[in-house]
């Protein structure tokens, strides 16, 4: 076969950035709780405690066997914090069982957990669970050792009440563990210290994050923050957020397209996934490039504000369920893809080369051939215009990386 031939091939494959999802679970009439018991669910439908069709997953973590999803706060909904599993001999779609119990929920009372928002499972297997308490219960954070039991411990109380949204742990080797945390009515994030057991609020002039993503584990570490006004994405370094600073000043990155931003999430190569409102598919952005928005997966249509929340696990999988609204019941997925990367709670991989970009380097080779055999390509045409953007940027990301890599190997 003629090479030119071989390299657009080669060119188209790599371009392909959307991945398969495979269903794991699905529940075309909803989802419902695991109940104590028969009656107890006949009651809390009796007395409008509970309307199922209320039932709206909002954030995601997964460890191990078992997936946490945290439930957005409606009267109606009597728990806000339930696990399920990533796998089931069973062809039913199962049930949410609360977690860690029914006991540990109540509305009233603010030594239970009230309304879980973001969650996050550490390098040592707890889960923490930001709570945003309630009209009259502070905002507080827990830890669940999902290794120990399940041991449950409400470790901070905040001074605050409400609107807590989401958070990242950022585990350093020497200062400790700090949780970073979005607050959608303040213009500032939220620093906690675990060692500390303090937290306090840094201003960030200008901005209202509403989701954010933490890089992966290599320094200078950036906290990434999505308006919550405008689809706007800032960048911050955490080295202000450790160190005490009182303001920071977040450097505006782009605007997302479409919509603002309700979830994002970064994976252990630099990778941001974001979820934007009322958009039907996950756009994602390589952060080792200039901003550009891929589209990462894609579904038809769904109807729904808030259609997905998702979390890799430390396997290389991702996790996400998917809410269709065009019918008058939710129906919900829970979907799944291998897509190499990991959570941004696992360490970077350790090449040369950060996130080897195939397609620009085949670009090159592309437009080399081509120069070489077959002066046939039009200059003008816009795909080999991007081929072209795409190899220049991928110099200028990963050109010294790679004749280090080539050339002055030990
Ligand atoms: C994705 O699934 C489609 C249809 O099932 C299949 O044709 C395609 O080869 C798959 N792609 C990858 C990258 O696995
Ligand atoms: C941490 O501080 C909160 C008050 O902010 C307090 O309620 C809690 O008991 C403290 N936890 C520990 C382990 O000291
Ligand atoms: C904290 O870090 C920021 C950014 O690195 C720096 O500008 C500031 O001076 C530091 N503040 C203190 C108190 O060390
Ligand atoms: C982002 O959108 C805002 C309007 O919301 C606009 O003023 C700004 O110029 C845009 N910034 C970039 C970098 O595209
Ligand atoms: C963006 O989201 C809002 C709700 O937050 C919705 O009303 C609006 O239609 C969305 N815009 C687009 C372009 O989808
Ligand atoms: C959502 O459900 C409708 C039927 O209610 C279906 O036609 C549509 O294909 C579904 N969307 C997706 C993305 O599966």
């Amino acid at each position: 076969m003629n090479p030119f031939v071989i390299v657009i091939v080669l060119l188209h494959l790599s371009l392909a950035t959307t991945v398969n999802f495979t269903q794991v679970f699905e529940w075309p009439d909803g989802m419902d709780y695991e109940w104590p018991s028969e009656e107890s669910r006949t009651n809390a439908l009796k007395d409008g405690t509970f309307k199922p069709e209320k039932i709206a997953p909002r954030f995601m973590a997964v460890y191990k066997t078992r997936i946490f999803l945290s439930l957005y706060k409606f009267s109606n909904i009597p728990v806000t914090l339930v696990s399920l599993p990533t796998s089931s001999a069973s062809s039913a779609s199962p049930k949410l069982t609360p977690f860690p119990s029914w006991n540990m929920h109540g509305e009233r009372d603010c030594s239970k957990i009230q309304a879980a928002r973001g969650l996050e499972v550490d390098s040592i297997g707890r889960l923490w669970v930001l709570d945003s308490g309630s009209e009259n219960c502070n905002a507080k954070l827990w830890t669940i050792d999902l290794v120990n039991a399940d041991h449950t411990k409400l470790i901070h109380r905040f001074s605050f009440r409400g609107w807590v949204n989401d958070l990242v742990l950022d585990q350093t080797p020497s200062s400790g563990t700090f949780a970073y945390i979005s607050r959608e009515d303040e213009q500032n994030i939220v620093v906690f210290s675990l060692e500390g057991n303090e937290s306090r609020a840094v201003e960030t002039l200008g901005v209202r994050a509403y989701s954010i993503a933490l890089s992966p584990k290599k320094e200078p570490r950036h906290l990434y923050l999505s308006n919550f006004e405008s689809s706007e994405l800032y960048s911050m370094s955490v080295a202000a957020l450790r160190n005490g600073t009182r303001t920071a000043n977040p450097k505006l990155i782009g605007n997302w397209t479409g919509n603002h931003s309700y979830r994002m999430l970064m994976d252990n190569q630099g990778t941001i996934y974001a979820a934007l409102w009322w958009i039907n598919y996950i756009s994602s952005w390589n952060t080792f490039q200039q901003f550009e928005e891929q589209r990462f997966q894609e579904d038809g249509k769904l109807d729904a504000s808030w259609p997905f929340t998702f979390s890799l696990d430390s396997m290389g999988t991702f996790w996400m369920t998917e809410l269709n609204e065009t019918a008058s019941k939710p129906k919900y997925r829970l979907l799944k893809a291998a897509v190499g990367a990991k959570s941004y709670m696992c360490e970077p991989p350790k090449t040369g080369i950060r996130n080897f970009d195939y397609s620009a380097l085949i670009a090159c080779l592309l437009l080399g051939l081509e120069r070489r055999y077959h002066p046939v390509v039009n200059p003008e045409d816009e795909k080999i215009k991007k081929f072209q953007r795409a190899a220049q940027r991928w110099f200028r990301g990963n050109g010294n990386a790679l004749s280090r890599h080539l050339f002055h190997r030990k």
